[in-house]
């Protein structure tokens, strides 16, 4: 028995974070027993776990997933913990120690906002030289700068993260970061230098009625750093920003995010500038929530290619978002340039889809050899054309893909390498955006955090990756701009220039604190969130008035749906005043139940009886007397069953069978219907239909991408036509997460693992896999905050299934087996069913362990043929074509173009009419011959 993966507040050994109490958590594996007996916690001030400061003493009650510990925290302060566990088969360990080290807390900043006068569009380096004299024991550097900045200790970085301070929104709030940087403090003179460079705080970013702005929060770089030395004799010492550092001009003549950064290393300016003190208000500094941005992966160019505009490009084979390394040997005064893409056109590089985005990088060499890489700036692509080489060799240039440091937490392997791939495009497009804030796209003009696409996508990501410290950092800028905006929630956060708020895309405010809640078990998250998700509602409630003015109001609605009327503003067919009212409904249903958790009982009520009220009002409006939904619209019926508004809702169910139907089963959904649209298919008995639009290879569907090519998820159906050209939509990036959303459906329906809201963070689990022969097999495995599950089931040669399920220490799974008989529930001896509750079905409870079963299902896991089977259908297979010669020895002579036709109709048009008893038999000596 071990215990790993201790982590505070859901983030590894964090220093400097923003915290007020400790939440730690930990995971159990190799254990003999299947439970927790009692947990110990131990905090203390040194490594050694001396001096104690808090002690858990043993409890039983003490929770893994995020344990509390009721603890006055000091400033500057590292504290150590360790955690004991035992099992219930008498297993007893200690885990090895962790730490955490909070920062300044409130301690009152003795560096100052330093600038330079140097003027405005000069990017700066701030400097200073100091004398260690004692040996240093242990340093701490407490910084941040503006736009970003890049911190250096004798010429050497002082962290692995990039695009620090990160993205919020800077009138509110500005995070400041922390190093140790005792290694670094070397007796002697050392010499502190920072770069600094645009990025969110200023320099070309957001979106205002032109297009894009240049200074959202501020037009002049700033700086503040305290290094806090002590020494080995106990003494201390503070080097603080102050009026004796100096500034020059950095060789970076140009960066942002859009346009990409220029770079002079032939730049020879040494003239020293003085600095000063900003004296100009600028918002508190805070300890940092944004997880660090770093390198998390590097790609090999798969190809280099001279394409017929003898262009020379890279092929990185992987879209995804960051920039490069590249060895430079060309000569004084040579101007290189880079450009990235996503897709060549015709063989040929390609960009025009970044709008007013350039996404350039230009390099002025000074003539030596030497390893180079952008510092303010980010790219998405796949493709990067090279301009203006001499010198380039193949092996000189690697891509650093960077994402925010987050985990990979979700793994499925499925009997089609198609639907494995579009799982992967999923997680690239959530790591190329997930760049400290949950972006649209990482390419062109915006890469901003549109709330519409991040809520869709929210669950998926929470199976893809380790989310929660991610969006806890999202959600707390999303109530820093509510306080000044009486609830409402701009369409991107941070604000970066919008003032506008709309349903469906606001309702991120309730729907990612519940995900978040729900998949992590951490209440912590609701707590925080509750004040915002109330103002939200409350928001709404005031803007809707006595006269439901918020259906009137715009909303980007069903967006990008196929259905929609006005291809310049496409928000989809379905009606928008519905979504953004069933939104607002179940969004002050999640209110209430947030209440009820937090136990605050009397706002439970109250937001359950405006939710009654508001359900009712919502039936009297969109539902005829009858129960007929007025919103004909696939959207219009899955958002009725998901948020379950019906009085009827088997009728609505068939209708919403009817409208795919009636499109021949083809979507025509947006970001809403998409997001939820197997889910609720699955959910309501229409399985298969799910699997058919999964499965369907052609445009509009998701395999249609991963067929192009694809290795992100792409913003719409038909970003590429057939032919691979783009389609001519303003709109058109080929890295939007929001389709990727589908995973949320392979986790939750297709293997069936599904977190039980009783008890969140994988606690327990629901585990109802719903196979379907088309995939062939689904092997799932999720590291979820309590450990591994695995769900995999596999169509057997003699097509019944064979289930496998792991269930990892401390959790449970509610297992339904599919399509088994019950004879099947009396092999006692498999450990499988040594619990097995008959209750709705069979239900088997498994406790931690792996289980295996093999069994004939009640229906074999394969096609029913019959006589309504198209005639290509039955001609793919030897045996099952002879029975279709024999009754039809004139197919073979047929045009092919007749192969989709039913063999019934075939048979209609040969005779007048079939009779009952002979399409019985026909389909049984097809089923007969198929078998
Ligand atoms: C973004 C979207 C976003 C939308 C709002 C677009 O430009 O890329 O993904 O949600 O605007 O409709």
């Amino acid at each position: 028995m071990i215990i790993e993966h201790t982590r505070t507040n859901h983030i590894h050994n964090p220093m400097g974070y923003l915290m007020e109490k400790p939440v730690f958590s930990y995971k159990v594996t190799g254990a003999k027993g299947k439970r927790q007996k009692y947990g110990r916690i131990r905090v203390a001030k040194d490594s050694d776990m001396r001096g104690i400061v808090y002690d858990s003493s043993e409890r039983e009650d003490m929770d893994s997933i995020a344990f509390c510990a009721d603890m006055q925290l000091e400033p500057y302060t590292r504290y150590y913990w360790t955690v004991e566990a035992a099992s219930d088969a008498g297993e007893k360990v200690i885990s090895d120690v962790s730490w955490f080290e909070t920062g300044k807390m409130q301690e009152a900043w003795e560096g100052k906002w330093i600038f330079s006068e140097l003027n405005e569009g000069t990017h700066p380096i701030f400097f200073c030289n100091r004398d260690i004299k004692k040996e240093v024991q242990n340093a701490r550097m407490y910084i941040s700068g503006l736009g970003l900045y890049e911190a250096y200790i004798n010429g050497e970085k002082v962290s692995d993260e990039y695009l620090t301070p990160y993205c919020n929104n800077y009138d509110q709030w500005i995070q400041y970061q922390t190093y140790d940087v005792t290694d670094m403090m070397k007796t002697g003179n050392i010499s502190i230098e920072v770069l600094l460079g645009n990025g969110w705080y200023k320099g070309r970013f957001g979106l205002d009625e032109d297009g894009t702005t240049e200074k959202l929060y501020g037009d002049t770089f700033l700086l503040i750093a305290e290094i806090h030395l002590e020494y080995g004799d106990g003494s201390k010492e503070i080097i603080t920003t102050d009026e004796s550092w100096k500034a020059r001009k950095s060789p970076i003549l140009e960066s942002s995010f859009y346009n990409g950064e220029v770079y002079d290393a032939s730049f020879a300016d040494e003239t020293v500038y003085p600095v000063r003190i900003w004296e100009n208000p600028i918002a508190p500094l805070s300890e940092r929530l944004s997880l660090p941005i770093k390198v998390k992966e590097i790609l090999k160019p798969t190809r280099v290619i001279h394409t017929p505009k003898e262009e020379l490009v890279l092929d990185l084979g992987q879209n995804h978002s960051g920039w490069f390394q590249l060895k430079i040997r060309e000569d004084k005064g040579k101007k290189v340039t880079l450009y990235f893409g996503e897709e060549l056109q015709d063989g040929c590089f390609y960009n025009g889809n970044l709008r007013t985005g350039k996404q350039e990088y230009t390099y002025i060499a000074d003539g030596r050899e030497q390893v180079i890489r952008p510092h303010f700036t980010s790219y998405g692509y796949r493709y990067v054309k090279l301009e203006g080489f001499e010198h380039f060799e193949e092996n000189d240039y690697l891509g650093w893909v960077l994402y925010s440091d987050l985990e990979e937490t979700g793994w499925i392997k499925t009997g089609n390498p198609l639907v494995d791939k579009l799982a992967e495009n999923s997680m690239w497009s959530q790591k190329s955006n997930f760049l400290d804030i949950p972006m649209d796209c990482p390419q062109r003009d915006e890469r901003m955090g549109w709330t519409g696409d991040a809520q869709v996508f929210a669950p998926a990501a929470c199976f893809n990756m380790d989310t929660y410290a991610f969006y806890r950092k999202f959600l707390f800028d999303m109530y820093e701009e509510q306080k000044s905006r009486n609830g409402a929630v701009p369409f991107t956060i941070p604000a970066c220039g919008q003032n506008s708020s709309c349903g469906v895309w606001g309702d991120a405010a309730t729907i990612i604190p519940f995900a978040v809640y729900q998949y992590f078990g951490d209440k912590s998250i609701l707590k925080e969130q509750y004040e915002s998700m109330k103002a939200w509602v409350n928001y709404i409630r005031d803007a809707n008035g006595d006269d439901w003015n918020w259906r009137k109001r715009f909303t980007f609605g069903d967006w990008l749906a196929l259905d929609s009327h006005n291809e310049k503003m496409p928000t989809g067919g379905t009606d928008t005043g519905y979504l953004a009212t069933i939104y607002y409904y179940h969004s002050t249903v999640l209110v209430a139940q947030a209440a009820r958790i937090l136990e605050n009982n009397d706002e439970a009520e109250v937001f359950e009886k405006r939710a009654n009220d508001l359900l009712l009002e919502i039936q009297q409006e969109y539902f005829s007397p009858n129960g007929r939904l007025c919103v004909d619209t696939q959207t219009g019926y899955l958002t009725a069953l998901k948020f379950n508004i019906a009085k009827d809702k088997e009728r609505i169910k068939e209708a919403l069978r009817e409208s795919f139907k009636r499109n021949e089963d083809k979507l025509e959904t947006g970001f809403v219907g998409t997001s939820m649209m197997c889910d609720v298919l699955s959910s309501n008995g229409m399985n298969d239909l799910a699997y058919s639009l999964l499965l369907n290879e052609e445009c509009p569907g998701w395999l249609y991408s991963v067929k192009k090519g694809a290795t992100t998820i792409w913003e719409r159906w038909d970003s590429l036509d057939d032919s691979g050209h783009f389609s001519t939509s303003g709109l058109n990036s080929l890295n939007h997460y929001s389709y990727g959303a589908i995973v949320e459906w392979m986790f939750k329906h297709s293997a069936g693992i599904s977190p039980r809201l009783t008890a969140p963070g994988f606690r327990e689990i629901d585990l109802q896999p719903k196979p379907d022969y088309r995939l062939g097999k689904m092997d799932a495995k999720y590291d979820s905050p309590i450990g591994i599950y695995r769900s995999a089931w596999e169509v057997t040669e003699t097509h019944g299934l064979r289930v496998n399920v792991e269930v990892p220490f401390g959790g449970r799974a509610y297992l339904r087996l599919p399509f088994a008989p019950e004879s099947v529930y009396e092999n006692k001896g498999n450990p499988i069913f040594a619990k097995v509750l008959k209750e709705d079905g069979y239900c088997c409870i498994l406790e931690a362990g792996s289980y295996e079963v093999e069994y004939k299902t009640t229906t074999p896991m394969k096609a029913e043929l019959g006589v309504h089977s198209p005639i290509a259908e039955l001609m793919a297979q030897d045996k099952t074509k002879e029975v279709i010669v024999e009754l039809l020895p004139m197919i073979t002579m047929l045009p092919q173009s007749m192969y989709d036709r039913s063999l019934l109709e075939m048979l209609n048009m040969g005779k007048k009419t079939i009779e009952p008893s002979q399409i019985d038999e026909i389909n049984k000596l097809l089923n007969k011959a198929y078998a």
